[in-house]
């Protein structure tokens, strides 16, 4: 397979493995690419890209841009927060006046769920989902499977718990997908409150002990909790959560074998993970983020192909 099924990236739940197995390959590529002494690549010369975020990002937004910038795209950055939205703007509208800009793909992150399917729908370019509300974030989720294959050589068979907030995790749902489809395992760990009715459905067991969860697992992919997305308290205290379902080195150490620990940023360090088990050996937080340069760079490559394709 030399091209992508789709389009856009709007959701790991519109791609196939196929799709995936070609991102990383692609990935594999760029990866050798940005380790060279000249990290730019001619491959995007033509092509315009808009980074549109109407919600806060570090990560996502600086790995997007580099990506375009490493493979020589012209790209123009949007914030919702310094922009004409804040005077009352749509997102059609917004988007409209940017692509008669002349662009050809648009990065976007937006807080509403669905909002990238939407866009997808009345505007003519390529569209990558850079999160959207606590519905999905596939680059994410695509460079967090690509890390368990470097790490482990393979995602198919391996054991991945992600603890934490579920239910208001892009993260959450874009992994379980991608996992499953790249073969591994998947359980869910976390207060009952911070749980899916749903995720039964989703082929995923719920395992309530975090210890006995971490025993199970190959990798732990700790979450945050999103307190900006709650309206309510979902557990009595920060102190109790991080008692029930905080990873210390002490529980890491005390367990029956050696597991990697995921993250995707940003950090509550104290909460979820403690600060010596983020910057343990066992975590690859830091190679999460260097392969997400890589992996956005795989995405926009193929994406971008498909519409000079389309052209001819
Ligand atoms: N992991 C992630 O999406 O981080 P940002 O919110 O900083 O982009």
């Amino acid at each position: 397979m030399s091209e992508l099924s789709v389009n856009h990236l709007l959701g790991i739940k519109y791609i196939t493995e196929d799709d995936i197995q070609l991102i990383f390959e692609t990935a594999d590529h760029f990866k050798e690419v940005i380790n060279r002494s000249i990290k730019k690549v001619p491959s995007l010369r033509d092509i315009t890209i808009a980074n549109l975020f109407f919600e806060n990002s570090t990560r996502t937004r600086l790995s997007f841009e580099l990506a375009e910038k490493r493979l020589s795209a012209d790209v123009v950055n949007f914030s919702a927060s310094s922009s004409s939205v804040k005077k009352g703007e749509t997102l059609i509208d917004t988007v409209n006046n940017i692509l008669s800009m002349k662009v050809d793909m648009v990065v976007m992150r937006h807080p509403n769920p669905g909002a990238g399917v939407f866009l997808s729908k009345h505007v003519n370019a390529s569209i990558v989902n850079a999160g959207d509300g606590a519905h999905e974030h596939p680059t994410q989720a695509l460079l967090d499977s690509y890390s368990i294959r470097e790490k482990l050589e393979d995602v198919a068979g391996k054991k991945v718990v992600i603890v934490g907030d579920i239910l208001h995790s892009r993260v959450a749902l874009s992994n379980i997908f991608a996992l499953q489809k790249l073969g591994a395992i998947v359980k869910v760990c976390g207060p009952k409150t911070l749980i899916p009715k749903y995720i039964d459905r989703l082929g995923v067991e719920v395992e309530g002990n975090l210890r006995n969860a971490l025993n199970w697992c190959d990798v732990a992919n700790m979450l945050r909790v999103q307190n900006e997305r709650m309206e309510i308290s979902y557990f009595p205290t920060t102190r109790e959560y991080t008692q029930q379902f905080g990873v210390n080195k002490g529980l890491l150490d005390s367990l029956d074998k050696e597991i990697v620990v995921m993250h995707p940023g940003p950090i509550n360090r104290g909460v979820e993970i403690t600060s010596d088990v983020a910057d343990s050996k066992q975590a690859i937080i830091l190679n999460q983020v260097e392969n997400g340069v890589a992996i956005r760079m795989a995405v926009l490559y193929l994406l971008a192909s498909k519409i000079q394709h389309n052209e001819d």
